[in-house]
């Protein structure tokens, strides 16, 4: 069993000191990974080895898999116009380097009427670009696949197309109804893409068809609603994906992957009896491999779980899938707890794992396993934001992983002059610029107002629907304390602190304060920064009648804790919505959970005053003033960055200052963590 990393690390085995130690030990050389100038030390033996079933090669189709951990397809808009770039290579190889044993190319559009932001495979020019992955990867012992993608009408540009005229939902056009000589156009398309494939040297092709796209939008009972061969019956459903099976192992020879939903989870939708006969029919098709998912764009939080969902949420479809087809079959969903990883191929449950968004967060996760370095695998928290930055069509970045999607251009050289670096605040931009600037060799020293590392991450995994972020924070503390930075907590800062510690660099990274409109009452005695309740810092009865102004996240993470106590919660947002800033797929599950947890969601609405046991407020569009009954009020209006405070406060003079993060610019963790690493990249 793993460790429950989201307790914080016993104190007596941190480097810590507290106020009024003075500056501590040494910065001592630390135990350097990859990123830790191009060296990786010898194995320590951290946890068991997960070396049973994980670890062992397969067969899949005439091709052997070196281990049972597959790179799930992933987009990463690294491509421009639909070719990969130098950065998609760089991105490949390091996940290469990091010991998986198969890699499975994100989606290509085989048809060029298609119009998206993925790489394409639909003509001969994009074979060169695609080459150079293979290149790239293969030479690690990979063994590298292309996954083939028709959108159908899951599109946010150019024509969309499906079985039958049902659009997505209420603002999508509805899609051109496909007609049968169409229909043999695109089976033609996948088998020349799967021909391309070939000659870009891929040992086997994925059909995606899953999440709703095109072959998956053609299973559905409740999509498809065609009378000719392709409607009706699960047979008649069913045949696009089989013409498309035949026709690409036709065409390629290549052993094919079919992703298939284990269920669309969609009322009236694909099931998972369904897909147990589909997975039957692909196999007599010729399909070497099962890959069971599910989700479409109408559910994404199951294809893509956010950290609120229990890991392996998926397994029982990869299990039925596999009591029914004697081919491999994949199974996927946060599989990246690698005991579970384990249990899933050495249970039966499924002959290979795979790992997406796992992998983004640490490439070596498949190494470290296998040496058993468990604590020094950097956690994915399912956060999202990697699949929120794709979806806009920007390239994939990671909230932990700040080399993600910059690969190539990616190095932490050692520091020309090692230089004393004070890092004031330790949420996650102070605490990547501290990793950083001391894997460069820096010594550098963390100062943390509070009694424990974290800041914002501290606050956040507060709420049941993120305890995960205390992960992120236990490992990065874990990882400062090795590397050897002097940690500070319970250690405000001050003009004298920064003069005594004598720094040649000060990086300013105190992150954002709550705004504080000027509301009448808002000074009021049962008025509190909502991060206080969240911290425990503010006891509320549990008969208590609690009204959050401000449905940002952490108006929403506040509710929900409060509410879990038995709180009655009443959240008062000005906009349309809650869950403001948060990542798509995380805010429809949290906003669900909040619905059902019974607090009530009081939305265009304006709070104009507080007084004793009431907040008074007013329709966003007009109307007239309403009272609310209120015993405690918990406000998370906004943010204000605190940097310039901090900065002008600390009489720096001429010391090098740094502002990462929030203290700049209040936004999410992806940039925070992003900014920081940049800050100790910088010093
Ligand atoms: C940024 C991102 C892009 C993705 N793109 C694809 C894709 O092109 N094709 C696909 O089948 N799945 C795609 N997925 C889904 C993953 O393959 C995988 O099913 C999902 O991330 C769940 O696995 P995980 O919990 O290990 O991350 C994507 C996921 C992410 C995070
Ligand atoms: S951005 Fe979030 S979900 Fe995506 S890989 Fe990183 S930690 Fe995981």
């Amino acid at each position: 069993m793993l460790r429950d990393r989201s307790r914080p690390l016993p104190l007596g085995r941190r480097r810590v000191f507290r106020r009024g130690t003075g500056k501590g030990g040494a910065a001592g050389g630390g135990g350097h990974r990859r990123d830790g100038c191009g060296r990786l030390p010898r194995a320590r033996a951290t946890g068991a080895a997960v070396t049973g079933a994980l670890f062992t090669p397969v067969r899949v189709g005439g091709v052997t898999f070196a281990n049972r951990l597959v790179m799930a397809p992933m987009g990463t808009c690294l491509d421009q116009g639909g070719f990969v770039t130098d950065d998609t290579v760089a991105y490949y190889r390091r996940r290469a380097e990091g010991g998986v044993g198969a890699i499975t190319v994100e989606g290509c559009l085989v048809s060029s009427g298609t119009v998206g932001p993925e790489p394409r495979l639909s003509g001969p020019e994009y074979v060169p670009g695609l080459r150079r992955v293979v290149e790239a990867v293969k030479p690690h012992g990979v063994t590298v696949g292309v996954q083939l993608m028709h959108p159908g009408r899951q599109v946010t540009e150019g024509p969309s197309v499906a079985p039958s005229p049902v659009p997505l939902n209420s603002v999508s056009p509805t899609p051109h109804e496909l007609t049968v000589p169409e229909i043999d156009g695109i089976v033609a398309d996948y088998a020349r893409a799967a021909r391309y494939a070939a000659d870009a040297g891929f040992e086997y092709v994925e059909v995606h068809g899953a999440h709703g796209y095109l072959p998956s939008n053609f299973l559905s009972p409740r999509h498809n609603q065609r009378t000719d061969d392709y409607g009706g019956t699960l047979g008649n459903r069913a045949r696009f994906s089989l013409e498309v099976a035949r026709a690409i192992i036709g065409a390629s020879g290549l052993p094919l992957v079919w992703r298939l939903n284990g269920t669309d989870t969609e009322p009236g939708g694909f099931d998972l009896d369904s897909a147990v006969a589909v997975a039957r029919m692909l196999e007599d098709a010729g399909a070497a491999a099962i890959s069971v998912s599910s989700g479409t764009w109408l559910t994404l939080q199951q294809t893509l779980a956010p950290m609120s969902v229990p890991r392996g949420h998926m397994r029982p479809l990869a299990r039925a899938v596999k009591q029914a087809v004697s081919v491999p079959v994949m199974a996927v969903g946060r599989l990246d707890d690698p005991a579970l990883a384990e249990d899933v191929v050495a249970s039966g449950d499924a002959d290979l794992v795979l790992l997406g968004r796992g992998l983004i967060a640490e490439p070596d996760w498949p190494n470290l396993v296998r040496a058993g370095r468990l604590d020094e695998v950097r956690p994915c928290i399912a956060c999202n934001a990697c699949v929120d930055l794709v979806g806009r069509g920007e390239r994939a970045q990671c909230s932990v992983n700040p080399e993600a999607g910059r690969e190539r251009t990616w190095q932490v050289k050692p520091a020309a002059v090692p230089r004393r670096v004070m890092v004031v605040g330790s949420g996650p931009a102070g605490m990547e610029a501290a990793r950083i600037a001391r894997v460069r060799g820096h010594r550098v020293s963390i100062w943390e107002r509070d009694a424990a590392l974290g800041g914002k991450l501290e606050v956040a995994g507060s709420a049941p629907s993120k305890r995960e972020v205390l992960r992120y924070r236990d490992f990065q503390a874990r990882r400062l304390e090795q590397l050897g930075v002097e940690i500070h907590t319970s250690a405000p800062v001050s003009p004298e602190t920064v003069r005594g510690q004598q720094p040649d660099v000060v990086v300013v990274a105190t992150g954002a304060v709550p705004l504080v409109p000027p509301i009448p009452g808002i000074d009021g005695p049962s008025v509190y920064d909502a991060q206080r309740l969240l911290l425990g810092e503010i006891p509320v009865a549990p008969d208590s009648r609690l009204v959050v102004v401000g449905g940002s996240a952490t108006g929403c993470e506040t509710a929900e804790l409060m509410r879990a106590k038995g709180i009655e919660v009443t959240l008062v947002e000005m906009r349309g919505s809650v869950g403001r800033g948060i990542e798509a797929i995380t805010r429809r599950q949290l906003v669900k959970q909040l619905e059902r947890d019974g607090v009530a969601l009081l939305t265009k609405a304006v709070v104009v005053g507080i007084e004793p046991g009431l907040v008074r407020w007013r329709p966003a569009d007009g109307g007239e003033e309403r009272a609310l009954a209120a015993d405690v009020v918990a406000l998370a209006i906004g943010w204000r960055a605190t940097g310039a405070d901090v900065t002008a406060g600390l009489d720096l003079g001429d010391i090098e200052v740094r502002v990462p993060g929030d203290a700049a610019s209040p936004a999410d963790f992806v940039r925070a963590v992003n900014a920081g690493a940049d800050a100790g990249l910088g010093i």
